[in-house]
């Protein structure tokens, strides 16, 4: 079965192959050098600065803390090691439909295995929600974007923007840096501050899909930068 499954995400990759070399050619030179991964960090990129957070949390890396059984809510730590690593999953027909999903390691226990993803609301949202990098697949609907469809290296979500929060509240669960999305300009609250998060290039752990055929992972590589932070955007913008 994972013989299958490696088969199509191969056969998906081949057909997609040509037309982007083509896009990255067309992209060189005005945009940062990108390559490819089995697995990427979540940088956070601030466009404009900020004086919402001391220090600014630019190229700062999503991460996860613990706030219940099997739930984590997505933050922002300053240090790569303590980054989540994430992975693109779905088939090549999958990322056309932007109907991939972000997962990360699965969790694997004596008979079986429990996956984990980044998950979020499904449908329409009116405020600023929560992101989760917890136990369960994935939501469809995010992915890093690359291709055809941009230049950037970028995760996307069904929401428009990517926010983090100044909560003010250092509580048990309550994080400093809390990561979520929003629908719309309007919707972000003034503690928060919009981001881009770039995917930086990692490398998933060794057997990472060994023995959990039944999660039916489609792990696809992902566009990324080797080191977001090292980007010089002067000559970029
Ligand atoms: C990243 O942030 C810098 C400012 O620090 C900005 O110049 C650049 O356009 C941003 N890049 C992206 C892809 O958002
Ligand atoms: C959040 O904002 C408060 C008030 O402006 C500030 O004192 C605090 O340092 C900020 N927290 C972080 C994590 O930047
Ligand atoms: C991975 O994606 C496939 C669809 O391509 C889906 O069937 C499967 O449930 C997903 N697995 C996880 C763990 O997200």
């Amino acid at each position: 079965m994972f013989t299958t499954a490696l088969f199509s995400a191969l056969m998906a990759g081949l057909t997609v192959a040509s037309p982007l070399s083509l896009t990255q050619r067309q992209f060189q030179g005005n945009y940062p050098p990108r390559t490819t991964a089995n697995g990427f960090k979540l940088v956070a990129n601030i466009s404009t600065p900020s004086d919402i957070f001391d220090p600014p949390v630019h190229n700062w890396f999503l991460s996860g803390v613990h706030v219940g059984a099997g739930l984590n809510a997505a933050i922002l730590v300053p240090n790569v090691d303590a980054a989540a690593t994430l992975f693109v999953n779905g088939t090549g027909r999958d990322v056309s439909a932007q109907a991939t999903s972000i997962g990360l390691p699965p969790i694997k226990y004596q008979g079986g295995a429990t996956p984990m993803g980044l998950r979020f609301p499904m449908g329409p949202i009116e405020h600023a929600t929560n992101l989760g990098l917890n136990f369960g697949p994935g939501n469809i609907g995010a992915g890093v974007v690359g291709g055809l469809r941009s230049p950037w290296a970028q995760a996307f979500t069904p929401y428009p923007y990517f926010i983090v929060c100044n909560e003010t509240e250092p509580a048990y669960g309550r994080p400093q840096h809390a990561v979520k999305v929003a629908p719309s300009v309007e919707s972000i609250p003034e503690n928060c501050v919009a981001v881009t998060f770039l995917a930086q290039c990692a490398t998933l752990p060794e057997d990472v899909f060994e023995g959990v055929d039944e999660l039916n992972i489609h792990q696809l590589d992902a566009p990324c930068y080797e080191d977001v932070g090292a980007i010089d955007w002067s000559q970029y913008d």
